[in-house]
């Protein structure tokens, strides 16, 4: 029987990809929970973020939780949308307004270098476990493009790509994300120590 992992969001996008990357467990999203408290994202950082959400929800179950805080860093923009990604067009969760606010503050700027970033915190019994995280560099680019994935993806270039996250599937994603890149430091942390 494969171990059960929550995953401590409302973001379905983000537990599909998780589903996908960790074939081994059974992933749930926040549905395996009665009635799941919102936890307000305070903190300054991913990793503050993260750990308010995994220890929110594994004081509510016995079961493993794992919590994804992430967002977008632009160079030219000090480092913003970041912790700020899900609101930055001013309504939550609005991945149109936040696209457009994005073209709209990089308007005649060329330096357009750019990272995904994430952060997973693995917690219990109201314990933070460990956390993980994992970037990944590209561009913004000058238009959106494609249909898949969610939030910047149609915005944003892998570092080697022309096309966006959103033009290249969720497979080449998948296979080079920032997601994926915490979640390979995931596996292997559980595989060491949860037996
Ligand atoms: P969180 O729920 O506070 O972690 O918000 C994350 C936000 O960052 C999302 O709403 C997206 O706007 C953005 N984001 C995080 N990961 C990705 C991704 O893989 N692709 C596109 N946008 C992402």
């Amino acid at each position: 029987m494969r171990a059960r992992l929550i995953v401590a969001t409302r973001n379905l996008h983000k537990v599909d990809e998780i589903r996908s990357m960790l074939p081994n467990y059974e992933v749930c999203d926040l549905s395996a929970i009665n009635n799941p408290p919102e936890v307000a994202e305070t903190g300054e950082t991913f990793l503050q973020n993260s750990t308010l959400k995994a220890l929110a929800i594994s004081r509510l179950t016995p079961e493993l939780v794992l919590a994804d805080d992430s967002g977008l860093e632009v160079d030219s923009l000090d480092g913003a949308p970041g912790v700020y990604s899900a609101r930055y067009g001013g309504e939550e969760g609005n991945d149109a307004l936040n696209n457009e606010k994005l073209l709209k503050e990089l308007q005649g700027i060329e330096n357009r270098t750019a990272r995904f970033r994430c952060v997973l915190v693995l917690a219990q019994h109201g314990k933070a476990l460990a956390d993980f995280s994992g970037a990944v560099e590209g561009n913004i680019l000058e238009a959106p493009s494609g249909v898949g994935g969610f939030g910047y993806d149609p915005l944003f270039a892998p570092e080697g790509y022309q096309e966006s996250f959103a033009e290249l599937g969720e497979n080449i994603k998948n296979s080079m994300s920032h997601r994926a890149k915490s979640l390979e430091k995931l596996t292997s942390w559980m595989s060491e120590f949860l037996k």
